[in-house]
């Protein structure tokens, strides 16, 4: 079980707000996407924003539903095929089904999986679901403070600096601004891949559209319902820059239902104003 220090209530405070500071007033992206999924961890202002967001986009709760067999495709991919057993997830969102643990603890009980998110809300739903699992952690972070998550000690239980580790970033990049004073997801990925041996990967995806006018409308609205709790929906080839000098795995970067689509895991209904883009690389 985490420890109380993990909640922001020790010696070592990794992020800000405690969790009893859950803001019912504002929408807040992981509630949202809690809605999204079917979850019940939301409140009438998040179901709200969804209705004014579908408006614009009414495909995001299919792009939402694929978004999640990916994660689920690729964390079963990584644990079977390329035998890693611990993984790191950035902005993991509120517990559903088949959770990262789940996927990849279904390959080896011993896998050890680290959730972050900045949202209080995914520490106490988190911390409820994670207290009988001694190979889990849920960490109350920003994931851009790359030291504070890495020096947190139950990243340091948890995760063996020599061993491959899978930093998963699924669906979350796009609420990262390009300018933040803690560097934009170029930034934030180079500083993971620092601290992570070669062999290790990383999972990136983020929403793009290829319509300038989806991206501005979808990007003012998130960022002015959450009180700038956002990034920016981004164009494919901004998103492909990330992955630059690393090696990318078969088969390359594109919309993630493409991604292992052989898989009886996938979601298939397609969206058409937005999409997720990305893939999986390896440190070379
Ligand atoms: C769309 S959800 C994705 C959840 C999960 N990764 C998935 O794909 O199912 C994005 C998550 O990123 C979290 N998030 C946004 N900005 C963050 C930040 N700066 N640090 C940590 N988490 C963040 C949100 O709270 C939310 O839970």
């Amino acid at each position: 079980m985490p420890d109380e220090r993990t909640a922001g209530g020790g010696d070592r405070v990794v992020g800000g707000a405690a969790p009893e500071s859950v803001d019912v007033n504002t929408p807040s992206v992981a509630r949202m996407y809690d809605h999204y999924l079917g979850g019940k961890d939301n409140y009438e202002v998040d179901r709200l924003a969804v209705a004014e967001l579908d408006k614009v986009v009414p495909s995001t709760r299919p792009l939402a539903l694929n978004n999640r067999s990916f994660l689920r495709r690729v964390v079963d991919v990584l644990a079977r095929e390329y035998g890693v057993r611990q993984f790191l997830d950035h902005g993991s969102g509120l517990p559903t089904q088949d959770n990262v643990h789940q996927v990849a603890q279904r390959v080896d009980p011993e896998a050890r999986v680290v959730y972050v998110d900045n949202d209080p809300i995914v520490l106490a739903h988190g911390r409820a679901l994670l207290e009988e699992n001694t190979n889990t952690a849920v960490l109350q972070a920003d994931m851009r403070d790359t030291d504070g998550i890495f020096g947190h000690p139950e990243v340091e239980r948890l995760i063996d600096p020599a061993q491959p580790v899978a930093a998963l970033f699924v669906s979350a990049m796009h609420c990262i601004p390009d300018d933040s004073e803690r560097g934009g997801p170029a930034e934030v990925l180079g500083r993971v891949l620092e601290r992570v041996p070669s062999g290790s990967f990383v999972v990136v995806n983020q929403l793009v559209s290829p319509h300038r006018e989806i991206r501005d409308s979808v990007t003012s609205f998130m960022d002015e319902s959450t009180g700038g709790q956002w990034g920016r929906v981004r164009e494919a080839h901004e998103v492909a820059r990330y992955f630059d000098g690393l090696d990318v795995l078969e088969p390359g970067l594109g919309w993630i239902n493409d991604w292992r689509r052989d898989s009886d895991l996938i979601h298939k209904e397609p969206t058409d104003e937005w999409y997720e883009f990305g893939g999986v690389a390896r440190k070379p």
